[in-house]
């Protein structure tokens, strides 16, 4: 079947922080290429609302490089650019105080699908939810989009969602996580559940572990201020890796939609079992190459902030009890590659006898780059020389097997946005799933606190420090190289 594309309903969107970073990279970008592809119908309009004081002509100059420098080379010199620019509005609004609103609640037009995108710090997501209704701006059927961080832990991710849920109900609040958007990691859902034949393995019986590994190349680079608040674990095992884990370890829901499938997301993170401090490793990157190390980014010249997390995780349910998860996650490694390592349990008797060696059927599913799928199966080497086995690929790539058009997928963000004019929470996460997963994160990281721990120091370019290395060895386990 052909990707097709249906337009959504004609919508008003403004985006809180329009001018921001994360718009100019990401939202705006991907609004234009949803409206190239037709999809975004031509009596929409797009608000961008931040404190600067710019005429609307300015801010579409800015959407307009935007677009140039982050739109992924679509045409933007035929004049769909132009057509696209006369969609787009400013606002100069204040979200502490009363400045610009009434402007603003006069061009959102409610006979519309209405949705406000929060792409601001979380500090002001209960402000501009308070101010939205004062201003009547909000009603039952508007939508509201808040990005990560969601809290830095469970009392202020607490503390947001009651903030939000003072004005809207939790059936408008998209809260984002933009590997959910990824196409790859929406095909773990079809892989599992749309194919016979994974699913009678997919548990302890069969499987003897799982690794997930999301490897990054660069540093924290200008995020540093950021980012050395955050550390790792809270920037990406807490949202991301979490997520990519639910997807691999939940039942199957009784049908995909929202809240099918985040209830049992949800169950898989009630089930995890706590860390111990030797499951888990930190590491953060030393100079490379042409490199600094972590501490040159940051303020804190002594910085204890983690950049690389390895972890063994343990879901204590029937699927899963015995079968452990490696998770691992860090910048400045050796290659960008996320992937999902699926190894089998040995055949239980060997016909062919000890000199036939150990083998094992693994499942490698590629998240980026190269998007697709390997899977190992064991057979017999040709020729003379007796029963001699050996693992061989079945590979698959996406771009390959599907044609060109499987390469000209949307971005996450793309398509996340759209679901938010459909009205589809699927790919978002309930406030109940973030809060659970906060509530298993936080003894980590305060344990953290308590041991005074110092991560570990690992080379850029490396694989990460080599206590991740030793972690999974004392289980008789590797890591799977992280290459391309
Ligand atoms: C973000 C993190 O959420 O995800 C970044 O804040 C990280 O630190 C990024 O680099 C990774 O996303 P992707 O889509 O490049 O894998």
């Amino acid at each position: 079947m052909v990707s097709r594309v249906i337009p959504v309903d004609p919508f008003d969107l403004v985006i809180f922080g329009g001018t921001g970073d994360l718009a100019r990279r990401k939202i705006l970008p991907g609004l234009f290429r949803r409206y190239c592809s037709g999809q975004i119908p031509p009596q929409s309009q797009i608000i961008g609302a931040a404190r600067g004081e710019h005429s609307a002509d300015e801010f579409r100059e800015m959407v307009a490089q935007a677009v140039r420098e982050f739109g992924g080379g679509r045409a933007c010199e035929d004049g769909t650019l132009d057509e696209f620019l006369t969609r787009i509005d400013y606002v100069t609004v204040d979200a502490r105080g009363d400045t610009g609103w009434s402007e603003l609640a006069g061009k959102v037009r409610k006979e519309l699908v209405n949705a406000f995108y929060f792409s601001v710090g979380p500090g002001l997501f209960g402000d501009l939810a308070e101010r939205l209704h004062r201003f009547d701006m909000a009603d039952d059927e508007s939508r509201i989009v808040v990005e990560k961080p969601f809290g830095r832990d469970l009392a202020t991710a607490k503390a947001l969602n009651a903030s939000l849920a003072k004005h809207f109900d939790e059936t408008q609040i998209y809260r984002i996580d933009h590997y959910l958007g990824k196409e790859t990691v929406q095909n773990l859902m079809a892989v599992r559940f749309g194919n016979m034949l994974f699913e009678p393995l997919w548990n302890s019986q069969y499987i003897d572990h799982i690794q997930i590994t999301v490897a990054e190349t660069v540093g924290v680079g200008g995020r540093g201020g950021y980012y050395d608040k955050s550390g790792a674990m809270r920037d990406m095992v807490q949202n991301h890796l979490m997520q990519l884990l639910c997807l691999i370890a939940m039942e199957p829901p009784a049908k995909f939609d929202p809240d099918a499938v985040r209830d049992e997301k949800l169950k898989v993170i009630r089930a995890l079992e706590p860390v111990l401090p030797h499951q888990i490793v930190r590491g953060q990157y030393g100079a490379g190459p042409d490199q600094p190390d972590y501490r040159t980014h940051v303020e804190d010249p002594s910085s204890k902030t983690e950049s690389f997390v390895a972890l063994k995780v343990a879901i204590s349910n029937w699927r899963w009890a015995g079968t452990p998860f490696y998770l691992r996650t860090g910048k400045r490694l050796k290659a960008r590659t996320s992937e999902i390592t699926v190894v089998f349990k040995d055949a239980p008797h060997s016909i062919f006898g000890a000199e036939a060696g150990r083998h094992r059927n693994e499942l490698r599913i590629r998240l980026q780059p190269n998007e697709g799928m390997t899977l190992d199966v064991t057979i017999k080497e040709p020729g003379p020389g007796g029963m001699r086995l050996v693992d061989v690929p079945l590979d698959m790539s996406f771009a390959e097997a599907l044609g060109p058009e499987a390469a000209d997928i949307p971005d996450a963000y793309e398509r996340l946005i759209m679901d938010v004019i459909r009205g589809n929470q699927t790919l978002f996460m309930r406030g109940d799933e973030v809060e659970a997963a906060w509530a298993w994160t936080d003894p980590i990281i305060e344990g953290w606190q308590a041991r005074g721990e110092v991560p570990k120091p690992y080379d850029s370019g490396s694989e990460g420090p080599t206590d991740a290395v030793a972690m999974i060895a004392r289980d008789g386990r590797v890591w799977r190289e992280i290459k391309l």
